[in-house]
């Protein structure tokens, strides 16, 4: 009805979108997610509802995340995280391969399912054949009270508010928030240091604060957006936990601009797709002011010398900016967080990219918010 839409009007703000609007809610998104969970005399973080003993926490000897699309990316980062700082062994699959697969799982298996809608198919399902098997399924979900989320066995939920825009944004800054703080619980369950959890605390409690200033690159991103609306195809290249990152911003590229783009480990280039790279075919590079740093560079000197245009983001103030077309710099942070920060600015690019190709962001073609169908 008309009244509906002057509502949804109403709650655009100043933005044009909701796709902005929920990019510009992460500060506050990303809060609402730790609000309560740290405990910094303890140097850990603490979750109410995953129904899980200490001892229990002990004896886990693998997890397996299940969730689609942008929720299974932030599981990627997940992985990373987990097993760096927990040291549990990890495996990420997509839900709708793992319901239908019977994968032979170990005994001490946790099961984590992620989820913005809490009703995608494939993800419930695959909550259901966990649980049909006897694992302890826990949730990372948004939507408070959906069916993912009252059918498992405990839970961390998210609370980033209601996210309207069909590209997700910050349910997965969120997702991966999430997934930081319970590597932290979970390493700090194990053998995580009290002076590495008390790290990774403060990293959390700052966060909103550093995305602020992230955000306050739109501008810049707004800018970098006219000149690369124009090509047809993009790499997105990082390593360890950016890979995911890169896999993240192609989809966010493609869902909302239909521009065709892939996400890659920086060092797979030469294993095939670098055959694509020509002064046609943009890479966006993630260059984290780490011991990569040297190899992300030699990454981006191969794509140069095939006339490939490059776009880096970085935490480095040290990159010369002859070495890449557009250098986009993101605040320093704890590793546990900086993936989110990097996140913002690819979210921001293919915002302002679809805006120039004049696209429908907030309803793009053939996809809905929540799939609920096989
Ligand atoms: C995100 O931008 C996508 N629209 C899509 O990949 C989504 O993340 C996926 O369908 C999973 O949704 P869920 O988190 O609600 O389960």
């Amino acid at each position: 009805s008309t009244i509906s839409w002057k509502d949804e009007d109403a709650d655009l703000g100043e933005f044009a979108h909701y796709m902005l609007k929920e990019i510009h809610e992460q500060p506050t998104a990303l809060e609402n997610a730790f609000r309560g969970r740290l405990d910094m005399s303890e140097g850990t973080c603490k979750f109410g509802g995953l129904n899980l003993s200490r001892q229990d926490i002990r004896h886990i000897d693998r997890i397996l995340i299940v969730a689609c699309g942008t929720a299974w990316h932030s599981g990627l980062v997940g992985e990373y995280l987990i097993e760096r700082y927990a040291r549990i062994p990890v495996e990420v699959e997509y839900a709708s391969e793992f319901r239908y697969r019977n994968a032979p799982m170990d005994k001490n298996t946790l099961v984590i399912v992620i989820s913005q809608s809490g009703e995608t198919i494939d993800t419930l399902e695959a909550q259901r054949e966990a649980q049909r098997k006897g694992y302890h399924v826990i949730g990372i979900i948004n939507n408070v009270g959906s069916t993912i989320a009252r059918e498992n066995d405990g839970g961390i939920y998210q609370h980033s508010g209601p996210e309207i825009g069909v590209a997700s944004t910050k349910a997965f800054t969120s997702q991966v928030l999430i997934l930081s703080m319970l590597s932290c619980y979970l390493g700090r369950t194990r053998d995580l240091s009290y002076a590495e959890g008390c790290k990774m605390v403060k990293a959390v409690q700052e966060l909103p604060a550093l995305i602020k200033q992230t955000l306050s690159l739109a501008d810049s991103l707004k800018a970098v957006a006219k000149d690369f609306a124009k090509y047809q195809d993009f790499l997105f290249l990082g390593r360890l936990e950016m890979f995911p990152i890169a896999l993240e911003g192609a989809l966010k590229l493609k869902e909302i601009s239909y521009i065709h783009a892939e996400g890659y480990p920086a060092a797979e280039m030469k294993h095939g797709p670098i055959a694509l790279i020509s002064e046609d075919c943009p890479s966006i590079v993630i260059v984290p002011d780490d011991e990569t740093l040297k190899k992300n560079l030699s990454s981006v000197q191969e794509v140069r010398a095939r006339k490939g245009k490059v776009i880096i983001i970085t935490d480095s103030h040290e990159i010369p900016s002859s070495l890449a077309d557009e250098i986009i710099i993101v605040p320093k942070a704890h590793n546990c967080v900086l993936p989110i920060l990097m996140t913002i600015p690819l979210q921001l690019l293919s915002y302002y990219i679809a805006v120039e190709l004049g696209k429908d962001v907030d309803k793009p073609r053939n996809l809905a918010k929540s799939v609920t169908v096989e």
